[in-house]
C-alpha cells in the first residue's frame, strides 16, 4: 500500500450480530483517500450494514478502527456530518422542486450559506434552471439519481458513500453519474460504493467481494482475479446448455455458467483441460482471459459448499 496516501476508512473485524445471525462477520476494510472502492457481493451478502456501520449509523457488535479519522465505535456523530450517504433507496421529497429538496437538506446540514451550497450543486451536477423547478415526482430515474447525488454532496464531503446508486437507471445516465464519481475522484474526495454491475466494478481501482458476511477478496482488479488461481475458457457450439448441465459436478470444473451465447468455464491453473475438452470436441474451446466477473462468480461458487 502507498504509505503516503492517507486512510480514509481503516476498519478491523467490523461484525454485526442479529440474533444468533452474522450478517457482516470480521471484515477488514482500508480505503485511501481518493480512492473508488467497490463493494461487491450478492444480494444479502452484507453490503448496506458494513456501509452503515462504517459511517455510525449503526452500532457496530465488533470491531474496531476509524473513519475519516473518527473512531468508529465512539464518534459516530462526527463521522456523520463529514460523510454523504446516498441509502440504497433514497428518499427526496416529490412534492418539492429540485431546487427546494436541495435546500431543505442543506439546512438540515446547518450550512451557513445555504444560496451558495445549493448554487454551487446545481452548477457541479449540471443542473439548469428548467429542471430546478421541476417537481421531484416528476423527474426521471436518471435526474433522481442525480438530485438525490446532489443531496449527498451539498455539504462538501470528503467521503461518499454510494449504496447501490445507479440501480435501474439507464447506461447514459450512468455513465455521466461515473464520470462525475471519476471526477471527484481526481479532487481527493473519496468513493465507497456498492454495486452489482460489473462494468461499475471495472470502474473502481479497487474492490472487495463480500459473500454471507465475509471478505472473500479484495484489492485491485489484478488482484481479484490473480488470486483466484484459475484458468478461464470460452466454449461455443449448439447445446452448449447441455454442456454446462453436464459439467456442473465435473470435480475438476471450478465453475461453468452462460455467457451471452456461449459458455465460460473455470478450471485451477494446474489442472489440464484436455481430459475434459476431448469428450467435447463438437465444441470450440478457447482459453480466453478470466474476467473480474468469472473470478466473483467462482469465488461465489467455491463458498457455496461452506454455507450451504
Ligand atoms: N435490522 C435487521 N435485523 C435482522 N437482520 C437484518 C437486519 N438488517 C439486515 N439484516 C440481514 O442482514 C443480511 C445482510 O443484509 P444487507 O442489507 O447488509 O445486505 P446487502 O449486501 O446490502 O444486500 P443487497 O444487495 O440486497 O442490498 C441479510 O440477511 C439481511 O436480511
Ligand atoms: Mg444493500
Amino acid at each position: 500500500m502507498d504509505a503516503e496516501k492517507e486512510l480514509i476508512i481503516d476498519v478491523k473485524n467490523l461484525t454485526k450480530v442479529y440474533g444468533e445471525k452474522t450478517v457482516v462477520d470480521n471484515i477488514d476494510l482500508q480505503v485511501q483517500k481518493g480512492d473508488i472502492y467497490g463493494f461487491l457481493g450478492p444480494n444479502g451478502s452484507g453490503k448496506t450494514t458494513s456501509i452503515r456501520m462504517v459511517c455510525g449509523l449503526l452500532p457496530i457488535t465488533k470491531g474496531e478502527g476509524t473513519c475519516l479519522g473518527y473512531d468508529i465505535g465512539t464518534h459516530s456523530g462526527a463521522i456523520k456530518q463529514q460523510v454523504g450517504y446516498m441509502t440504497q433507496k433514497f428518499t427526496l421529497y416529490p412534492d418539492l422542486t429540485v431546487r427546494e429538496n436541495l435546500k431543505i437538506f442543506a439546512r438540515l446540514h446547518s450550512l451557513k450559506n445555504i444560496k451558495e451550497a445549493v448554487e454551487r450543486t446545481m452548477d457541479n451536477l449540471q443542473i439548469g434552471k428548467a429542471r430546478a423547478n421541476q417537481k421531484a415526482y416528476e423527474l426521471s430515474g436518471g435526474w433522481k439519481q442525480r438530485l438525490a447525488l446532489g443531496v449527498a454532496t451539498i455539504h462538501d464531503p470528503k467521503l461518499l458513500l454510494l449504496d447501490e446508486p445507479t440501480a435501474g437507471v439507464d447506461p447514459k445516465a450512468r455513465r455521466e453519474f461515473w464520470d462525475y464519481i471519476s471526477g471527484l475522484s481526481s479532487r481527493g474526495i473519496t468513493t465507497l460504493v456498492s454495486t452489482h454491475y460489473m462494468d461499475e466494478a471495472e470502474r473502481c481501482n479497487k474492490l472487495s467481494y463480500i459473500a454471507y458476511g465475509k471478505l472473500l477478496s479484495s484489492g485491485t482488479q489484478k488482484d481479484i482475479i490473480s488470486g483466484c488461481n484459475i484458468k478461464t475458457y470460452n466454449i461455443v457450439g449448439k447445446g452448449v446448455y447441455k454442456l454446462i448441465a453436464e459439467l456442473q459436478e465435473h470435480p475438476d470444473v471450478e465453475q461453468i455458467s452462460m455467457f451471452g451465447s456461449s459458455a465460460h468455464l473455470s478450471i485451477k491453473k494446474d489442472v489440464d483441460i484436455s481430459p475434459i475438452a476431448s469428450q467435447y470436441k463438437e465444441f470450440e474451446w478457447q482459453e480466453i482471459d478470466t474476467s473480474l466477473e468469472d473470478a466473483f462468480i467462482y469465488l461465489m461458487s467455491s463458498q457455496k459448499d461452506n454455507f450451504a
